[in-house]
């Protein structure tokens, strides 16, 4: 019995190796074609750079960065954004640049994200409650964006405009703010060299909780204006209402420049806790950024301008 029950196979049964491997990789490229049709269309980050703009301090740690998050579409806690925002759907999305420009454009994310050059910059960031940490972003110089648009003499300000829609961000149920989130920058910050719209993070895709796909981010103001997940960019030729200051107009103005002389009504913003870090620091002006920024508010009262 035991030698008749071993299989006998033909000599043309016999799969020669290069058809065999000719074969796997047909299979292989059929199962990513049914792997892509059975998942929304989701480009992979294009090559990047990485620069010294705005650099210097190490980085926070990713799961520092993905875990005390402020993303109230997903409740007020830190832990609450990375616990809540996997109900946010990244793709499709797209940006709508609108307004006061003469190229007015709905740009589709993917196209946008590879539109302009990606670079990595290693920024600081200061949350208006006292909290900071350095984070390594991937992403565009604002300034590229508002090039191509083409502001008309008439837009002053940019408005910055996170999705609307319930479903996904289940924090807009409740009126926590006005939503959707809104913030502003004058045109000359907007386009000013360090500001960034961030699509990544740690050489890869955003987070949902970090503002994915794409969110501002400016480096020299308190955290607030880094508006996340954003869907419109508007050239205005009025100063915008952002969210915050619809909110608590005393305590929330439009500038919001890091600034330890200028504290907070019901705190100081003197002193400031790294994430990971025991002792507290001391706060920079413009976070540190002044060499670069502080020739765009020459003149103005910080106190009365905050
Ligand atoms: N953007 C939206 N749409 N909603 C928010 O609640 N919070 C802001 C800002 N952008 C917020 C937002 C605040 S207060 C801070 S400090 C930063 O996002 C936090 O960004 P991070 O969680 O990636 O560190």
């Amino acid at each position: 019995m035991a030698a008749d029950s071993t299989p006998r196979i033909l000599p043309t049964e016999i799969t020669p190796e290069r058809v065999y491997e000719r074969r796997r990789e047909f299979l292989t490229g059929s199962l990513a074609l049914a792997l892509c049709a059975a998942l929304p269309a989701r480009a992979a980050l294009p090559a990047w750079k990485k620069t010294t703009v705005g650099g210097g301090q190490t980085a926070n740690s990713w799961r520092e960065i993905t875990s005390y998050n402020n993303f109230y579409e997903f409740g007020t806690d830190k832990e609450d954004p990375a616990k809540n925002a996997g109900s946010l759907r990244t793709r499709p999305w797209t940006v709508s640049v609108e307004g006061e420009c003469l190229k007015p454009r709905v740009w589709d994310i993917d196209a946008l994200t590879r539109a302009f050059p990606l670079e990595e910059r290693i920024y600081r960031m200061r949350c208006v409650e006292g909290w900071s940490m350095v984070i390594p972003w991937l992403g565009f110089p604002l300034a590229e964006l508002i090039r191509q648009a083409q502001p008309t003499g008439k837009a002053r300000y940019v408005e910055f405009i996170t999705l609307h829609d319930a479903k996904q961000m289940p924090g807009q149920r409740w009126p926590a703010l006005d939503w959707p989130y809104v913030e502003g920058l004058r045109l000359d910050e907007a386009t000013h060299p360090l500001t960034l719209m961030s699509v990544g993070l740690y050489g890869r895709e955003l987070p949902n909780q970090n503002g994915a796909p794409i969110r501002l981010v400016v480096p020299w103001k308190y955290g607030f204006k880094s508006g996340k997940s954003i869907v419109k960019i508007r050239f205005v030729e009025r100063q915008p209402i952002s969210a915050w200051m619809a909110a608590a107009p005393r305590e929330y103005g439009f500038y919001s420049n890091v600034n330890p002389d200028v504290d907070h009504p019901r705190w100081s913003q003197a002193r400031e806790r790294r994430i990971g870090e025991f002792f507290k620091r001391k706060t920079e002006l413009f976070n540190g950024y002044s060499d670069q920024v502080a020739r765009l508010y020459a003149g103005m009262d910080l106190k009365k301008y905050f």
